[in-house]
């Protein structure tokens, strides 16, 4: 197959859409980020990509505590709010209509209306030209009762929010089922 390249780029594909909550200036703000992702297992981990002009970003230090929420497909428009308007000039709590809630750590607001909310606490901080790379540890994790199977997390009734970069610059959601992961591959002919 023939490649063209296109020099480097941040083409990477899907991206998780990440709600970050924090207290800034003493109240809850929200902003959307899809620079993010797993870090570490046990114990769990993730990280997350801030631009250090971010209002949120007057929140984030070692040891500061913040949310990671995970949105549905359904508040695309609330969610994408949140990443274009600045918590610097918008209540974005007020124009969203957000319950925010408060968990183990107290001091991380989180949308009640997203399934999934993770308490973290920074751990590390690696500052690269544009993004500071903020490691943090996942204290607690939140899951609304209806995205629940007998028990668990189920990631089809979250109906994540998922996000394609540029060119596209679109969200999306998860489409279907290809196979049982850790088990098709042992099944090649
Ligand atoms: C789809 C999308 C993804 C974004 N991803 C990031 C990101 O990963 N990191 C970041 O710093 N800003 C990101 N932003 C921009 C911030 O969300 C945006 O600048 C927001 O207004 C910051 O809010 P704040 O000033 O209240 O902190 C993203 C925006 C959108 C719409």
């Amino acid at each position: 197959m023939n490649k063209v390249t296109q020099g480097p780029q941040t083409s990477f594909y899907p991206l998780p859409v990440l709600v970050i909550g924090a207290m800034v200036d003493g109240k809850p703000n929200f902003m959307t980020a899809v620079y993010g992702g797993l870090a570490n297992g046990k114990p769990p981990m993730l990280t997350v990509g801030i631009v250090r002009s971010r209002y949120t970003w007057g929140a984030i230090k070692v040891g500061a505590s913040f949310s990671v929420n995970i949105p549905s497909a359904a508040q695309a428009q609330k969610v994408d709010f949140c990443g274009v308007e600045s918590g610097s000039k918008t209540d974005k709590v007020a124009r969203c209509g957000f319950k925010v809630f408060y968990g183990d750590l107290e001091t991380a607001p989180m949308v009640e209306e997203c399934p999934v909310n993770l308490e973290c606490v920074a751990t590390h901080i690696i500052d690269f030209d544009m993004h500071s790379l903020v490691v943090a540890d996942i204290k607690q994790t939140h899951v609304s009762e209806d995205c629940l199977t007998d028990g668990a997390l189920d990631p089809m009734k979250v109906d994540p929010l998922v996000f394609l970069t540029a060119p596209a610059r679109k969200y999306v959601r998860i489409g279907g089922v290809v196979g049982d992961a850790f088990k098709i591959g042992k099944e090649l002919p």
